[in-house]
């Protein structure tokens, strides 16, 4: 069965932190749809979730919780890993940091099987007023293709022996 990853997304960077864990489950033999959060109605289709969303003023992109909340019974049957970004420093790759607290209780609500923060990115023309100013010196990209792999080998890891077993 299928992998599904979620995402919320305000400026593109989780949705393409999400592709990049999407292409890396599929590079290891998981086949994988990659959403928009706020698009997915059901998740009975799928082995396991991951679910990630970008973080705003420490807090989680609403398509996200929405989706933790919406679809919480399903979620509680199946393996489900929550994904945030992210910081605009090397702070996430160099260090494992603690999901904020709102990430904390949706993964306690739906038993999530791992927490984990990417780095972030922010583009020089980034809209918006607050985001526009940060752009003029924190601009960059630190979503680091290494941790995806680990991650979503983790992921994978965790995922092929139950499969084995429901084909056995
Ligand atoms: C106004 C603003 C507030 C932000 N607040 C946080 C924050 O609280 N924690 C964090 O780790 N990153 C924060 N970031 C960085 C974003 O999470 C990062 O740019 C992320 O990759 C954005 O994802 P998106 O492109 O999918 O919207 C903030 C960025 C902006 C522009």
């Amino acid at each position: 069965m299928t992998v599904l990853i979620a995402y919320g997304s305000r400026r593109g960077g989780t949705a393409g932190l999400a592709e990049m864990i999407g292409a890396e489950l599929v590079a290891q033999g998981l086949p994988a749809d990659v959403l928009p959060a706020d698009t997915v109605t059901s998740v009975d289709d799928y082995q396991a979730v991951v679910l990630a969303g970008s973080l705003y003023i420490n807090r989680w992109h609403p398509d996200a919780r929405k989706f933790a909340r919406r679809l919480s019974e399903g979620l509680r049957t199946r393996p489900v890993w929550l994904v945030s970004s992210g910081p605009l420093d090397d702070s996430a790759a160099t260090s494992v940091l603690p999901p904020v607290p709102q990430v904390a209780r949706v993964s306690r609500n739906v038993g999530a099987r791992g927490c984990v923060t990417f780095g972030g990115r922010l583009t020089p023309d980034a809209r918006g007023f607050v985001a526009h100013s940060m752009a003029k010196t924190r601009a960059g990209d630190w979503r680091d293709p290494a941790q995806v792999k680990a991650f979503a080998t983790e992921v994978a890891d965790v995922l092929r022996p139950s499969r084995a077993g429901a084909e056995s």
